[in-house]
């Protein structure tokens, strides 16, 4: 099947649109439908509320990978197909996924699993048809979810009738579709990426009579984009996609479009030049559907794809990923710090994307020669779990299966700015075959349940890999049933971090800022959106560590003009933990329900559970026709918003004064050497932190510190309130607070006593 013919003017009045006006159209389009589905502890109404109501959706969505193949054989032939994943949808729904990413589904010899396309608009027979394609996207959307598929611009296969056609003559219609020489001398400042496998980017093709460029396997011949009739095929196939409904694609190695003599190849303004056309075509057509950058690059470069809002709606954050790792490895904290402080700041209408593990090897491409060598000795010991410039293996394995730390990766996932990817068997403590060629062997089939042979993958015999079935990893023990009974499982506690996260919008869309302590284990950092601010303590380190920070900041208010809380109540600094008996009716009716009205300026009450009253200003009313900023300001990152060399030195003053500090000193724990958050009108208070997954409850002193221990790995993901508020567009502004949140299952997190358990006053 071949793209659809005839958009050709359709394409150029679309792309004539201005910039403006296609924000305004994707500002506008619509909200996704409700359904009456009941999703967990929250009706259909109020997760939709809550989560996509607005047009920035994917701003906090959790996304899902799946390897179709590797996913769900319900037809018995031994490969996983479409039809499996609509099967599976409700699994995916429960655990709170919002966006699902689906690796290639196109027709392809797979040489590269399918990123290598011999036809851009059709489904590879293995995985059904276009008819089971279009089931899925209906099913998907009926349960208020989104899907986004792989899009792979760069290159084709060889065995794809443009190349087949080129190769012949130099006269084919197609020959200009690629990128020949007659000399492998051209472009060698490109690096080789495939490196352990490609000694050139060229290759010879004796048909040909001419060497072919390919910036990934030779089969993989690169599409040649400076000719027109190549971009105008792929918006062609960006089109037919699009039309079927899906809400956009991750776009595959997106810096390698144009070639330049002189240059490394990467990132050219031509390339940019053509991805903007690309989201240009798509807002006009398709407002509102996404598009996600694969370019593995440091975060400068990245931001580039991001353009002036007009370029990718999202991209991967590379370098944070391997820092990740890093940070738990070395048990300190400073790699993530210095990664996040070179993040630049992007348009408020895009996202990074954030990660743990994906389909390809764990890439060590955004680390020094030095670090690669200290995670590959940490993390890949055995030669064989090597490949390229990576390590072949999945997030339990190289967590050493130690269910705190892979939770600990995961609470910096979710907390960290960027909206997270879930890699397919990940939640369930998944394990890999290292000895499987290439990177297949973290692609081998989900495991479902126990059942022999195939962990209820698929009925067949003959599977496109083996199973997991070693003692550790194997099946039998590791699967989603097992996952699904044991409220102490990984797949439980993610389920439980998604529900609430979502309850809180500075993860999605809040300023992020690091929080200096004395203690270099403690990765510590504060979101803000308006008035939902979260705190986060995370110990890095496999020894129960003692912190002290200061939890005052910041005027920060991306998404709110109303005033923040002040406080009438002196409580001194130390950590409660909540028990039933002072909790009466518990977090949220203790804390943070809100009494009285709610229009934007009124004074609101709320009790807190020792007596205290704390006064909120104005917040989290009704804001429609109140102090309301119409496009949300995002004033975020102020401190990274210089160049690395040049941060803003004021966030970096003590916030104390040398006085209070010798006031101070001996009534407190040691104090932080230095503290970067800002400092407010209403420093001067004492507030809660409730730490939203456990329900246990911080009780700040005057100055705004607290002090606290943490147990090997443990952390907090620290809420200063209950209530959050959305602030809509103009006209379309919606009151979208969150409810308070009513903790009901917890006990099964304190019962497991790992490290959610408070170490104060136990
Ligand atoms: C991307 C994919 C990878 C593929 C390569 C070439 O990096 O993630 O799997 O091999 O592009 O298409």
């Amino acid at each position: 099947m071949t793209a659809p013919n005839g958009l050709g003017n359709s394409i150029e009045n679309l792309l004539s649109l201005s910039g403006e006006a296609l924000t305004q159209q994707f500002l506008s389009s619509p909200p996704l439908n409700n359904s009456t589905d009941e999703f967990l502890d929250y009706s259909e109404h109020e997760r939709s509320e809550m989560s996509v109501s607005n047009n920035l959706w994917y701003k906090e969505a959790i996304f899902y990978e799946v390897y179709v193949r590797a996913f769900c054989d319900i037809e018995g032939t031994g490969n996983g197909g479409i039809s499996g994943i609509t099967n599976k949808l409700d699994y995916l729904h429960t655990l709170g996924v919002d966006c699902i990413w689906l690796l290639p589904i196109y027709p392809s010899p797979l040489k590269d699993d399918g990123y290598d396309i011999s036809d851009y608009c059709d489904i590879h027979p293995d995985y059904g048809t276009l008819n089971d394609f279009k089931i899925l996207v209906k099913a998907v959307h009926e349960r208020n979810m989104k899907i986004i598929a792989d899009f792979i611009p760069n290159h084709c296969s060889d065995k794809h009738k443009w190349f087949q056609s080129a190769r012949l003559s130099r006269d084919s219609p197609y020959r200009d579709y690629f990128v020949w020489s007659d000399s492998p001398q051209k472009y060698k400042d490109a690096r080789i990426i495939f490196l352990d496998v490609e000694q050139s980017n060229w290759t010879w093709d004796e048909t040909a009579g001419q060497y072919y460029w390919h910036r990934f396997y030779k089969e993989q011949p690169d599409l040649n984009f400076d000719n027109p009739k190549v971009q105008q095929e792929m918006l062609n196939i960006v089109d037919f996609w699009l039309n079927l409904g899906i809400d956009g694609f991750r776009v595959d190695a997106v810096p390698y479009l144009f070639e330049r003599e002189g240059t490394s190849c990467e990132n050219l303004p031509e390339t940019h030049d053509f991805l903007k056309k690309m989201r240009r075509f798509i807002d006009n057509k398709y407002p509102g559907r996404i598009i996600l950058a694969e370019a593995c690059q440091m975060p400068d470069e990245v931001r580039k794809y991001f353009g002036d809002g007009d370029e990718f709606h999202m991209g991967f954050h590379f370098p944070v990923m391997p820092r990740i790792y890093m940070s738990i490895m070395r048990s300190k904290s400073e790699c993530l710090r210095n990664i996040m402080e070179g993040t630049p700041e992007i348009p408020n209408t895009c996202q990074w994307v954030t990660f743990l593990r994906n389909h390809d090897e764990l890439t060590l491409e955004m680390v020094t020669k030095d670090e690669r060598k200290e995670m590959w000795d940490f993390y890949a010991p055995v030669p064989r779990m090597r490949i390229n410039l990576g390590i072949r293996r999945r997030l339990a394995p190289l967590m050493g299966g130690d269910q705190r730390k892979i939770e600990l990766a995961y609470s910096l996932l979710f907390t960290l700015p960027g909206s997270p990817i879930i890699y397919y068997g990940d939640e369930i403590c998944m394990g890999d075959n290292i000895w499987l060629e290439d990177r297949h062997g973290v692609r081998t089939p989900m495991q479902w349940s126990d059942q022999p042979p195939n962990g209820g993958f698929s009925t067949s015999n003959k599977l496109y890999a083996p199973v997991i079935d070693d003692p550790e990893y194997g099946y039998q023990k590791v699967n989603v049933v097992e996952s699904e009974k044991d409220p102490s499982s990984l797949y439980q506690v993610i389920r439980q971090m998604i529900q609430r996260r979502r309850k809180h919008l500075s993860f999605g869309h809040g300023s992020f800022q690091w929080v200096n302590s004395d203690n270099p284990h403690i990765a510590s950092y504060m979101r803000i959106c308006g008035i939902d601010r979260m705190f986060i303590v995370q110990n890095l380190s496999d020894q129960v560590q003692k912190v002290t920070l200061h939890t005052h900041a910041a005027s920060i208010t991306p998404f709110s003009t109303t005033s923040m809380p002040s406080s009438s109540n002196t409580t001194t600094g130390s950590l409660h933990r909540r028990t039933p008996s002072n909790s009466g009716d518990g977090i949220a009716s203790g804390i943070g329900s809100r009494v009285g009205g709610g229009d934007g300026g009124n004074i609101e009450s709320v009790t807190s559970s020792f007596g205290n009253t704390l006064t909120v200003d104005g917040a989290g009313g009704n804001l429609l026709g109140s102090k309301v900023t119409p496009i949300p300001t995002r004033k975020v990152h102020t401190h990274y918003q210089q160049s690395n060399t040049n941060i803003n030195k004021q966030h970096h003053q003590p916030l104390t004064t040398k006085e209070e500090y010798e006031a101070l000193k001996g009534t407190k724990p040691p104090l932080v050497s230095f503290l970067n958050v800002e400092t407010a009108s209403y420093d001067e208070q004492s507030h809660y932190l409730i730490d939203i997954l456990t329900d246990y409850q911080v009780m700040v002193d005057q100055k705004g510190y607290v002090t606290m221990e943490l147990e090997p790995y443990q952390f907090y993901w620290f809420s200063m309130g209950e209530i959050t508020t959305l602030m809509g567009e103009g006209s379309k502004s919606r009151d979208l607070r969150r409810k308070s949140i009513q903790i009901n299952d917890h006990t099964s997190l304190h019962q497991r006593n790992i490290h959610f358990a408070d170490p104060i006053d136990e």
